[in-house]
């Protein structure tokens, strides 16, 4: 089941999503740990002159164990978008993921992400600008078109091919559906036919069973996970026991799950320091919550305390309770 981006051979058939303010380097070692085959990093944008902000600072961080660093770029203008490549690579990405799938308003403002979708020609420019500005292979992640109506996936896949683009990541909905509606994996289907790069299946994808169906329905070379690894990092494990056994993994036991919680907040307060630690490890605690369907009054509790230590003390109580 493994497949290649490149030189580099992806072994494990299930990608982490890259999903901003959440894929920081804590979570993408956790996910890499538990079986993800390829971790895409938040993005960044294209306008090299915002990246001296805290925020931008903490995105452009890579290590060497969560490998091959792919790093996501997004933006409107061909030239910015070869000189952002090339100074991610300067800063050790292995691959450029390019954004033309995210709906965010931030992003569309700026006339990028799916906006791009609907402007062929200038999709082109930016594709083959990057993928010549740098050496490392460059991906790409696209929604199936800009509206219902507008669904271009198809023709942008075969853009993204003949411009030198080494895998396609395609979430199945029109910008215009946001998060909403069924996944199209029909069209994820015919881009898979149509093409011959590495396709990844992304959309509502929540379990392992679901991974194997969309897997065998597009013929897609890989899943990709995004909102269902939150609170859940161990998805990528049971997704590939899934497919490798055929037979369901048993939910991770409450002393693992408490390790894991226990090490990822303590690995965002050494990321980002206590402060900044403790307030972004409160939405990850919730997500965990979530998956524990937990009911008590704990979370506002939590969410109470700023000090890193008690975070931590007051986590371990809730596990042995
Ligand atoms: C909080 C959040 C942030 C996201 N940020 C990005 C992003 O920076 N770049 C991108 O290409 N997609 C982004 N996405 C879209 C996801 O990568 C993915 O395509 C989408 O969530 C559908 O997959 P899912 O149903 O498995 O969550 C984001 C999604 C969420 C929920």
């Amino acid at each position: 089941m493994a497949f290649s981006i490149g030189n580099y051979s992806i072994e494990k058939p299930v990608i982490l999503a890259p999903m901003a303010g959440v894929t920081d380097l804590p979570f993408r070692r956790l996910c890499h740990q538990y079986g993800a085959g390829l971790v895409v990093s938040e993005m960044v944008t294209s306008d090299v002159r915002l990246w001296d902000t805290n925020k931008s600072r903490m995105r452009l961080v890579h290590d060497a164990e969560v490998a091959p660093r792919s790093v996501q770029i997004a933006g409107s203008d061909p030239i910015m978008m070869a000189q952002a490549a090339r100074q991610n690579v300067e800063l050790g990405a292995q691959i450029i993921d390019i954004n033309m799938g995210c709906p965010a308003k931030k992003v569309l403002n700026k006339a990028a992400g799916s906006a791009l979708l609907q402007d062929e020609p200038l999709v082109q420019k930016i594709l083959e600008s990057v993928v010549s500005s740098v050496d490392v292979p460059v991906t790409l992640k696209i929604r199936t078109g800009w509206s219902p109506d507008q669904r271009n996936g198809l023709t942008i896949a075969k853009i993204a091919e003949q411009s030198g683009i080494q895998a396609l990541a395609v979430h199945g909905r029109t910008r215009a559906c946001k998060f909403k509606g069924e996944v199209e994996y029909d069209t994820i289907a015919e881009i898979k036919q149509a093409i011959s790069i590495p396709v990844f299946a992304n959309g509502d994808i929540q379990t392992a069973e679901q991974a194997k169906q969309v897997l065998d329905y597009t013929q897609a070379d890989a899943v990709m996970i995004g909102r269902a690894a939150q609170g859940r990092p161990w998805i990528f494990r049971e997704i590939n026991h899934y497919l490798e056994h055929n037979e369901l993994l048993t939910p991770p036991a409450t002393d693992e799950v408490q390790a894991i919680v226990i090490n990822h907040v303590k690995a965002l307060h050494d990321f980002y320091g206590s402060f900044m630690g403790a307030r972004i490890a409160r939405k990850h605690v919730g997500w965990y919550l979530q998956t524990l369907a937990d009911t008590t009054p704990f979370r506002s509790q939590f969410n109470r305390i700023d000090d890193a230590q008690e975070q931590l003390d007051l986590l371990n109580e809730f596990f042995v309770s």
